[in-house]
C-alpha cells in the first residue's frame, strides 16, 4: 500500500545531471545510487541499492509511511526529489507499544501521540492501560488498548492480528514491557551459601524480557511484510545487559535484546524493516519500587548527570529511532553517562 505521502516524488533522472559528485562518491543514505525515486506514489523498482559487494534492486515499494523529508539535502527543481533526508513522517501512523500500562511504555505512547500517531496500546493491567489510553486521546489521536501477556505465543498473535483488523496498518512495534527479579546468583553469609537465584526467578524475566521481545518482533514483522509497507521495530534493553550485579537474568536478557536487534536489523532490512533498542539508565518508573531507597541512591550518585533519566527522556530516543530512515540495528544509550 503505497502512501499517498509520497507523492511529490518524480521519476528516475539522469544520475550526471541530477546528482552532485559528492552523492556520486559516498552514495545515499540508501547505501548507493541515490535514485529511489517514486512513480504513481510508489518507488520505481529500476534503482538499484549497494548492500556491500553485492547490488542489488530496490524494493519495488516505498519504505512505506516515509516520505521524502523537507530537510534533503539537495532537490530537483521540477518533481521535488531529494535525494536524501528520508525521514518516516509519524503523522497517521500506527504504533503499538508492548507495557505501555505506565512508566517508559506510557511515555512512549504519549510522545509518538504528540507527533500525530495513532496507538495501540498493550499491557496486561487493563487499569493503566485506560489512563494512558486517554492521555493519548487528549492529544486527539486514535488509541486503543489491549490486554495481552507478551510470553504467550497466541496472545500475541492474536492481538496483533486484532491491530492490524483495528487500524489497517502496522508502522513502528515497541516491544517494551519488562520486569525485573533480582537477586545474587548465590548469597553468602558467614562464609555459607544461604540463598541462590531461584529457577523461577530466572524463567520469570527471560519470559518476559526476552521471549515476549521475541515474539513480538516475529509476530510484527510478519505482519509488517504481509502488508508490505516496512516498518521499525524498536526493543527496550538497558544499561545492564553489559552485566549488573544482581541481575544475572535480568542483564542476560538485555544483551539477548541487544543481540537480536542486531540480527533483525541484517534478515529485515531487504522487507524495508529497520530496528533499534533503547538502553534506558536509572529511569524514574514504578519498576524501580522493588529497589531498596539506598540502593537507588547509590546507584544515582554513579551517574555522570547527578540524576535519573525521566520516562520522556527514553522516549524521545524512540522518536528518533521511528523517525530517523538511516538508523538500524544499533543500541541508543540514554544514560546521563552513566557507565557498568
Ligand atoms: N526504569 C528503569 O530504570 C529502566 C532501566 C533500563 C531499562 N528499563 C526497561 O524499560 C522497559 C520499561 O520499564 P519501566 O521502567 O517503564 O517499567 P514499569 O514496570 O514501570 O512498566 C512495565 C510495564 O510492562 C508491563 N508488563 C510486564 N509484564 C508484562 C507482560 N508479561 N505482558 C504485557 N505487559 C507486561 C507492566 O504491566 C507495566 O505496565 C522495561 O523493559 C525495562 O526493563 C527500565
Amino acid at each position: 500500500m503505497a502512501d499517498s505521502q509520497n507523492s511529490n516524488c518524480g521519476r528516475i533522472r539522469t544520475l550526471t545531471i541530477r546528482y552532485p559528485l559528492s552523492a556520486i562518491r559516498f552514495g545515499s543514505p540508501h547505501r548507493g545510487f541515490p535514485l529511489c525515486a517514486t512513480q504513481n506514489n510508489r518507488v520505481t523498482s529500476g534503482a538499484r541499492y549497494g548492500n556491500g559487494k553485492r547490488w542489488r534492486r530496490a524494493p519495488a515499494r516505498p519504505l512505506n509511511g516515509h516520505r521524502w523529508s523537507d530537510t534533503g539535502a539537495w532537490t530537483t527543481s521540477q518533481n521535488g526529489i531529494r535525494p536524501w533526508g528520508f525521514c518516516m513522517q509519524l503523522d497517521g501512523k500506527l504504533v503499538a507499544i508492548t507495557g505501555s500500562g505506565r512508566g517508559i511504555g506510557r511515555a512512549m505512547a504519549l510522545a509518538f501521540a504528540q507527533k500525530r500517531a495513532n496507538l495501540a496500546l498493550i499491557d496486561l493491567n487493563a487499569e493503566d492501560l485506560s489512563q494512558t489510553r486517554a492521555l493519548c486521546e487528549a492529544e486527539g489521536v486514535r488509541a486503543t488498548s489491549y490486554i495481552c501477556n507478551v510470553t504467550r505465543e497466541d496472545d500475541v498473535g492474536a492481538t496483533l492480528d486484532q491491530i492490524v483488523a483495528d487500524f489497517g496498518r502496522l508502522d513502528v512495534m515497541i516491544n517494551n514491557a519488562g520486569i525485573t527479579k533480582d537477586g545474587l546468583l548465590v548469597k553468602v553469609h558467614e562464609g555459607k551459601v544461604v540463598n541462590k537465584m531461584s529457577l523461577d526467578q530466572w524463567r520469570a524475566v527471560v519470559d518476559v524480557n526476552l521471549t515476549g521481545v521475541f515474539l513480538g518482533a516475529r509476530e510484527a514483522a510478519v505482519r509488517m511484510i504481509g502488508l508490505g509497507n516496512g516498518g521499525v521495530i524498536i526493543s527496550t534493553s538497558s544499561i545492564s545487559r553489559v552485566g549488573n550485579m544482581g541481575q544475572s537474568n535480568y542483564s542476560a536478557t538485555k544483551a539477548g535484546v541487544a543481540a537480536m536487534n542486531v540480527v533483525w536489523a541484517k534478515e529485515l532490512a531487504r522487507y524495508g524493516i529497520r530496528t533499534g533498542a533503547i538502553a534506558p539508565g536509572f529511569t524514574r518508573t514504578e519498576i524501580l519500587d522493588a529497589m531498596k531507597p539506598e540502593m537507588i541512591e547509590r546507584a544515582v550518585s554513579a551517574v555522570p548527570l547527578r540524576r535519573m533519566g525521566e520516562p520522556a527522556e527514553m522516549a524521545h530516543a524512540a522518536i528518533f529511532i521511528a523517525e530517523n530512515d538511516y538508523f538500524s540495528g544499533r543500541v541508543l544509550e540514554v544514560d546521563g553517562g552513566q557507565r557498568l
